[in-house]
């Protein structure tokens, strides 16, 4: 593993996440869209509006787009991720990417059909030794985001991974 940062909590910083995304091409956490595209066909509608947070540079909106989820807003707080990954989907036309920190989304009220999330919130909770008690400041953290996604989302979220933090979300 090329990218392993010297101390677990740095998955909280972003300049890690810039530094590594300076020299990383692609990476999917738990796996790529053939892994959840199962579960994921059973919740979204192809035309429904989806935010994925904390995108990274995972190949998993690009192959949503080619399996024909056209209306994808990808957002994360690395800059050099996101214009690295703009680039990259330059060809794809209805797919956005936004630098944008997930505690604070710049999107009106109700913008999104569903969001989703794959290791994000994983990366959130990196400081916790047990993830079914977290800290109070972390627990707040998490609170936050889920509030700003359900502000921002009519139908649901769907989370991959931290499953006592994602409810309602469907988790595996
Ligand atoms: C473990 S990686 C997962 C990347 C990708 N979702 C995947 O499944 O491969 C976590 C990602 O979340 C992003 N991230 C962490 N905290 C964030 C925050 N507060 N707002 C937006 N993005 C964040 C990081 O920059 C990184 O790209």
């Amino acid at each position: 593993m090329d990218h392993l940062p010297d101390e677990n909590r740095r998955y909280k910083d972003v300049d890690y996440w810039d530094e590594r995304y300076r020299v990383e091409q692609s990476f999917d956490w738990f796996g790529d869209f053939s892994k959840f595209k199962h579960l994921l066909e059973n919740l979204i509608n192809k035309d429904d509006s989806i935010l994925v947070l904390g995108c990274g540079n995972s190949s998993m909106s690009g192959e949503m787009y080619d399996a024909g989820y056209r209306r994808i807003t990808n957002i994360d707080y690395s800059s050099v991720c996101v214009d690295a990954m703009a680039a990259r989907h330059a060809h794809c036309p209805g797919m956005t990417w936004r630098q944008m920190d997930a505690r604070q989304l710049d999107f009106p009220d109700a913008s999104f059909d569903i969001v989703l999330e794959k290791a994000t919130l994983d990366a959130m909770l990196v400081e916790e030794k047990d993830p079914w008690k977290v800290s109070p400041q972390t627990a707040c953290l998490i609170h936050q985001v889920l509030k700003e996604c359900d502000q921002r989302s009519i139908k649901s979220s769907y989370a991959a991974g931290g499953p006592p933090h994602s409810q309602p979300a469907v988790s595996m």
